[in-house]
């Protein structure tokens, strides 16, 4: 039997817990995750967000341990990707609610998502609140965060922010609350996700983190669509969120990097001792099996510099550097500086690639690259050594 949680007063937890996720759409998700869902009883009931489709019934349970479903007024879309709507077209079915409060891009996500113009939209924008008894619920447009739909929801009085992916984790728990899990655990895995899913839209966090400061509201609770509620730690996550979205970069570089037969390796070595003998956090990550794109990105996250290392296959670097260059372009990381290393047989050219891409990625490149035929002479790999001396002093003078 699936039940309910009590957040606060009258508002519970009613989502679900995805323990066997290891991957959300590429993002290696070791801990899992939670689709949160929230019931507010209050004169009208509402139901904010529901769960990813397979967990419908999971959250129709929890639910029904406090309410019969058919007493739900009013169901909350703060967003409409799949992992929060999902369940939405059997849950709309099964409760038929008088309104469906979503944005105006919500409005049109849910028409193109699901097809059903025959749904009770009630389109809100920023400021708009709705009395549902002894309570209101403000709303406000949080556009990108994560899709144009997105929006949080405000519960005055409780002091409650509905956040949806905002200040979320991967994170399956049987816990609810920051309070109740350890809290380096909370930040890397907050940390993960938002180098994942947040990071391209951090100057739209800083507007956002702004217009709450602006709005002067107490919020005693941040309660996210994924992982867990936040009470106690809610200046340490904020705080967070204004580092990452700066960015505030910290003397550490990350070198990502594949190999063929190892020269790339011993040249990727070699600068990370170069930027070790200047004081320089390094992690030195090779791509593939043994470290999946999104911890290399999350490692980017307050890492002021990143080395990207390929040998050459066929005029192209290998298919993990592809892989998670093309993961990068699309996050940018942009504020760090960088550069290039690459071992070839026959073919110079994808050092030039490799610097195309970094630069795409929002990069700055403090060099022109490093590249060596066949395997590197113990000159080449000096080259390598000074290349990351090079980037620590750029670090270290910043
Ligand atoms: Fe958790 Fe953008 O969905």
């Amino acid at each position: 039997m699936n039940n309910a949680y009590k957040i606060k007063n009258e508002l519970y937890w009613v989502g679900a817990i995805d323990w066997a996720l290891r991957d959300f759409h590429g993002y290696s998700t070791e801990k899992g995750s939670t689709y949160n869902a929230y019931i507010l009883k209050d004169e009208k009931v509402v139901l904010f967000d529901t769960v990813k489709a397979p967990f419908e019934s999971e959250m129709m349970e929890r639910i029904s341990s406090i309410v019969s479903p058919e007493k739900i007024d009013y169901i909350v879309i703060n967003h409409v990707e799949m992992d929060h709507s999902g369940a939405l077209p059997l849950v709309i079915d099964k409760i038929k609610p008088e309104k469906i409060i979503c944005s105006a891009k919500g409005k049109e996500a849910l028409l193109s998502h699901f097809k059903r113009n025959d749904w009770p939209y009630h389109v809100v924008k920023t400021g708009d609140v709705i009395n549902v008894g002894k309570r209101n619920i403000t709303f406000l447009e949080t556009p990108m965060l994560h899709w144009p739909d997105s929006m949080f929801s405000y519960i005055n009085g409780d002091n409650i922010l509905i956040s949806s992916d905002a200040f979320g984790q991967h994170f399956a728990t049987s816990e609810r609350f920051d309070t109740q899990v350890n809290l380096s655990d909370l930040m890397y895995q907050s940390a993960k996700y938002y180098a994942n899913i947040i990071l391209p839209y951090s100057n739209l966090v800083q507007k956002l983190l702004k217009t709450v400061s602006d709005m002067n509201i107490k919020i005693e609770m941040i309660a996210p669509d994924h992982g867990l509620i936040w009470t106690k730690h809610i200046p340490d996550i904020l705080q967070a969120y204004s580092d990452w979205s700066l960015p505030k970069l910290k003397k550490k570089a990350v070198v990502f990097y594949d190999t063929m037969w190892k020269s790339t390796e011993k040249m990727a070595y070699s600068v990370t001792e170069g930027l070790m003998s200047k004081g320089i956090i390094v992690k030195m990550l090779k791509t593939g099996l043994e470290n999946n794109r999104s911890d290399v990105i999350t490692e980017m996250l307050d890492a002021g510099a990143v080395v990207v290392g390929s040998s050459t296959l066929n005029n192209e670097f290998l298919p993990t550097i592809s892989d998670m260059l093309t993961y990068m372009k699309g996050l940018k990381p942009a504020g760090r500086i960088g550069a290039a290393i690459n071992s070839y047989g026959w073919n110079p050219g994808v050092l030039k690639k490799l610097n195309t891409e970094l630069e795409a990625a929002g990069i700055k490149l403090i060099s022109d690259g490093i590249n060596v035929k066949y395997v590197p002479e113990k000159s080449d790999l000096e080259k390598c050594f000074q290349l990351g001396v090079k980037i620590a002093q750029e670090l270290n003078n910043k």
